[in-house]
């Protein structure tokens, strides 16, 4: 059984970036070939053990709640018509053993605003955050959250999900740095919100993968406005640092970062040339494709 049993999805932000879009849908509803953003989040979380699972919505997200919800019309149709497989898609997408919960995140604070938003459904045991727009392939292999799991199983400690990004880009993430455990597992000394690359300490950039125990609620609680002017998740990480030793973990697995127009276009030809249904026939079009 995994340790840990909850996981949150903070979907309330504005999605800005995918305007128009994103102006009655929430971003985390986007599809990457058949499937939204949020569901490829949902299934790994799933994998790893997870069964209570916590939206943190904003204004614009009744999608993902009826998403998560029974679909009775749907179902009964495809049932009548004999679309059993099609049903079967349907109904996977809550197992029967998932809970999910959903909290109204009413104003865009931050990041860190809507994971303390999260606190009365998680109580007092170590959880996992996960966000939709950073959707994390590993080819068959462990997903990045199981692979954090068995980091946190390992350490007893917080676990944030890092990648190695290019200097200039370090004021698009949280950076972090410390003296390395093994191969893959650091600890965390420093950790800033979108520094300046001058100012950044490291290449290691966060990523939207993280373990984190209860005691990071407290922080929440008194973490003013950082970076953009919203509560930072990274700013409470970093006071959390002070009293408990926190964790990077550079994950094995391609990261598209879905929360941008480029990543997103990226997830959707990488992971339609795996599909099963898909990949023959859009392999064939792409190469006919004059690319000049
Ligand atoms: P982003 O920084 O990607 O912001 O949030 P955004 O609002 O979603 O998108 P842009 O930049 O305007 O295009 C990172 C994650 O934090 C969540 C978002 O839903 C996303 O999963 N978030 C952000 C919240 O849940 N609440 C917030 O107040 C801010």
């Amino acid at each position: 059984m995994s340790s840990i049993r909850t996981a949150v999805f903070p979907v309330a932000g504005l999605g800005t970036r995918f305007l128009p879009a994103t102006k009655a849908i929430a971003k985390e509803m986007l599809t990457v070939v058949d499937k939204p953003l949020i569901q490829y989040a949902t299934e790994e979380a799933v994998a790893a053990g997870m069964e209570n699972l916590v939206f943190i919505v904003g204004r614009t997200k009744n999608a993902i709640i009826d998403h998560y919800d029974k679909a009775y019309e749907l179902e009964t149709e495809l049932g009548l018509r004999n679309k059993t497989e099609l049903l079967k898609v349907v109904k996977e997408v809550v197992p029967p053993h998932i809970h999910c919960v959903f909290i109204r995140q009413s104003e865009a604070l931050g990041l860190g605003h809507a994971v303390l938003c999260a606190e009365p459904a998680v109580t007092d045991q170590p959880f996992a955050v996960i966000l939709p727009d950073d959707l994390i392939y590993n080819n068959g292999g462990p997903s990045c959250i199981q692979q954090m799991v068995d980091v946190y199983e390992q350490q007893q400690g917080s676990v944030i999900g890092t990648q190695t990004v290019a200097m200039e880009e370090s004021d698009k993430y949280g950076m972090v740095a410390g003296p390395r455990i093994d191969e893959r597992i650091s600890r965390v000394d420093e950790i800033i919100e979108k520094p300046d690359p001058s100012e950044a300490p490291s290449d290691q950039a966060v990523v939207g993968r993280y373990i984190l125990t209860p005691a990071i609620f407290d922080k929440l609680k008194t973490t003013g406005r950082g970076a953009g002017n919203e509560i930072q998740l990274t700013d409470a990480i970093a006071e959390l640092r002070k009293t408990e030793e926190i964790y990077a973990y550079s994950f094995e697995g391609r990261r598209y970062d879905c929360g941008s127009k480029i990543g997103y276009l990226e997830a959707n030809v990488e992971i339609a040339l795996q599909h099963e249904e898909m990949a023959d026939a859009f392999r064939q079009y792409l190469k006919a494709l004059p690319l000049d």
